[in-house]
């Protein structure tokens, strides 16, 4: 039987499963465990059952002589050290597949409620400005017909493509982000930016603010991927001088992005608290899928979903 450290609780029934197998402690609390308090709780555990919130560096991983395997609650794995992990010959494994639907329908519904100004106009009605119907008022994007760009073509680009086609988007997409000819000319078309890029030294600040300046200031930028990918320093300046028409975004660099952030003053901007995977069924399922990792390492399996390095 081994000690295992579950960063939090978990909705569904997954973890009874790994309880049953091991000794299984659970963090508590609502807000993550503090990364001290993480190297601590490493130290004499064999299985450790990660959130996308927890730094998984090198030195909270030398301080887990015992640790056999890292099973990260998240398709995304820049909080993990892979490598490091690796060195020690310990398997990290992600949660694949199961949330890509849930994370287009919020890419996509961004899409829509920043195009057509869904939470300004909600807004307006609870607070008593909504007048009479007018033919040139509350005028938003056309969405139906229009061209999408895509940045990153994996499981949930591809989900999100299959929604465009129902709206008969033109939908273009790059696979390298070192491909910058592909880039401009995406840049240059789309009407929707949309992110799908995992988060990596290459893709950090990708949209910069010459990537920015290269898109139509009619277009949108849309961001379910990671908060990385975006200098927002230079998304809040071209919201400010409408050289883009608005961004949506999931998720952000920090996250929780604080109150008085100054991107937060931007205007046209949505940004909701990185919920594309926040439904019930994906969460569950991502549940399964990482028990189902964890109970493979302490057997010494391969994991169904292991990440590579
Ligand atoms: C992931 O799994 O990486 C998502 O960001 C969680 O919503």
């Amino acid at each position: 039987m081994a000690r295992c450290f579950v960063t939090r609780q978990l909705p569904g029934t997954a973890l009874t499963r790994l309880e049953a197998a091991h000794e299984v402690q659970v963090w508590p609390e609502h807000l993550p465990p503090p990364y001290d308090v993480l190297v601590e709780r490493v130290r004499d555990i064999e299985g450790l059952l990660s959130m996308l919130t927890d730094r998984i560096d090198a030195g909270l991983i030398q301080h887990a002589p015992r640790l056999e395997v890292i099973s990260n609650y998240a398709v995304g794995f820049d909080n993990v050290d892979v490598r490091a992990a690796a060195t020690r010959g310990i398997p990290v494994g992600n949660t694949p597949d199961v949330l890509t639907d849930a994370t287009a329908d919020l890419a996509f519904a961004l899409l829509l409620a920043i195009a057509r100004r869904l939470p300004e106009e909600a807004a307006a009605v609870r607070e008593g400005r909504w007048l009479p119907w007018q033919p040139g008022e509350n005028l938003g994007a056309d969405v139906y017909g229009t061209t999408l760009g895509l940045i990153g073509f994996g499981r949930i680009g591809q989900a999100v493509a299959k929604r465009a086609s129902g709206f008969d988007m033109n939908t273009l997409h790059t696979v390298s982000h070192s491909d910058q000819a592909a880039l401009d000319e995406l840049f240059a078309s789309s009407d929707f930016v949309s992110l799908h890029a995992p988060l990596t030294p290459a893709t950090r600040h990708l949209i910069d603010a010459g990537a920015l300046d290269k898109m139509k200031p009619t277009a949108f930028l849309i961001n379910t991927s990671r908060g990385g990918l975006v200098d927002q320093r230079a998304l809040a300046s071209a919201l400010h001088e409408r050289s883009i028409a608005g961004a949506a975004l999931d998720v952000t660099d920090p996250e929780p992005l604080p109150r008085d952030d100054p991107l937060l003053q931007a205007p046209n901007l949505i940004v909701v608290p990185h919920i594309g995977s926040a439904t019930r069924r994906a969460r569950e399922r991502m549940a399964d899928l990482a028990v189902d990792n964890l109970l493979a390492g302490l057997d010494g399996r391969p994991l169904p979903h292991q990440v590579p390095v």
